[in-house]
């Protein structure tokens, strides 16, 4: 049976664990290869810089090629609701596209961001559960509505290395911060998910009515839980950063007020207040709390340029880990493929 990477739970906290430290192998050069004659093939639904460049750079060092594919840009525009009657502007349905990419490639990565609607519906990640339905290769998420599991791998894999092999019950805090749009909830959730599965002690900081999907809360919960942490949520960010070891600097839509965007506009614009600011990060362990962010970051919006280019700020090293984590997930999932 075919092993999807849809997200990191359902991939297996072991497992994850596993690929960490398969990551840090090759990180430092101790796996050549492995990947020779295998065939990557994405679908970009959405832009993308780091797991674009990351996955295509990931292949061609072990032997393998990618091949991308941007649907409305250079290949069809895809239908991705079952039975639409197709009178409109997509050409093509995913059903066929994924069907036929898994005759193409060993593995199929989607990107997929959440699209307009009521959120009970859009929370249940379509898109992506339909191309790994009717693809035979292995599915790859590459961002979907609610995951973003290969930045959690290598946020995980950034925190393990910044304490040392072991975070265990150092202080995570995601800090919710001010964005001109609602962004999704894919990466505060699967950060979240890394901290509580690297038995960090996890803080979410967030303005009243910008909690993470409540599945997403009681998933970090259990996984702090298993690993002897515990999760906190705080709505002041002053306080929430008190002592922290890491902070991770997000922003996301309410999904309470998924379906009514002016109404969520209107309460985002008050919360401008919600960043990291110098004052903030000295109030952090020792003043040197590492600042975190997945990038691409509104700079002198979400964070200023001194604390981005700061001592204690692992941004890019977050990046660089998308490259070594995805080859060991590649190198996992098409070894023996
Ligand atoms: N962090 C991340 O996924 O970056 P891109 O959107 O550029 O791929």
């Amino acid at each position: 049976m075919k092993r999807d990477f849809l997200s990191m739970e359902s991939w297996g906290q072991e497992r994850c664990l596993a690929l960490l430290d398969l990551a840090d192998r090759v990180k430092r050069g101790e796996i050549p290869g492995g990947l020779e004659r295998k065939i990557m093939a994405m679908v970009f639904m959405d832009p993308s810089l780091r797991t674009r460049a990351s996955f295509e750079a990931a292949m061609f060092l072990h032997g393998g090629h990618g091949i991308v594919l941007e649907p409305g840009k250079g290949s069809w525009s895809l239908e991705t609701e079952p039975g639409a009657v197709m009178d409109g502007t997509t050409v093509e349905h995913i059903k066929d596209a994924a069907r036929v990419l898994g005759r193409y490639a060993d593995v199929l990565g989607v990107r997929t961001f959440p699209r307009p609607g009521a959120w009970d519906t859009v929370r249940q990640d379509h898109v992506i559960r339909r191309f790994a339905e009717y693809c035979e290769k292995p599915i790859i998420n590459l961002e979907s509505t609610r995951r973003h599991p290969c930045q959690g791998l290598a946020d995980a894999m950034t925190l393990r290395e910044q304490f040392r092999g072991d975070p265990r019950g150092k202080r995570f805090v995601l800090l919710w911060a001010w964005h001109p749009k609602a962004l999704p909830t894919a990466v505060p959730a699967s950060a979240a998910i890394s901290a509580a599965m690297l038995g960090m002690e996890v803080v979410i900081a967030r303005p009243d009515d910008y909690e993470l999907d409540p599945e997403d809360t009681a998933l970090v919960r259990q996984l702090a839980r298993d690993n002897g942490a515990m999760i906190h949520i705080n709505n002041d960010p002053d306080d929430a950063l008190v002592g922290a070891d890491a902070v991770y600097v997000k922003s996301w839509g309410s999904v309470k007020h998924y379906d009514r965007p002016e109404e969520e506009a209107a309460m985002r614009a008050g919360l401008r207040d919600w960043r990291l600011t110098g004052q903030r990060l000295r109030s952090t362990r020792g003043g040197k709390g590492i600042v975190m962010h997945c990038l691409p970051v509104r700079r002198n919006v979400e964070l200023d340029d001194e604390i981005i280019d700061g001592p204690t700020s692992v941004v890019v090293d977050q990046a660089e880990n998308r490259l070594h984590a995805q080859r060991a997930l590649l190198l996992e999932m098409l070894r023996s493929a």
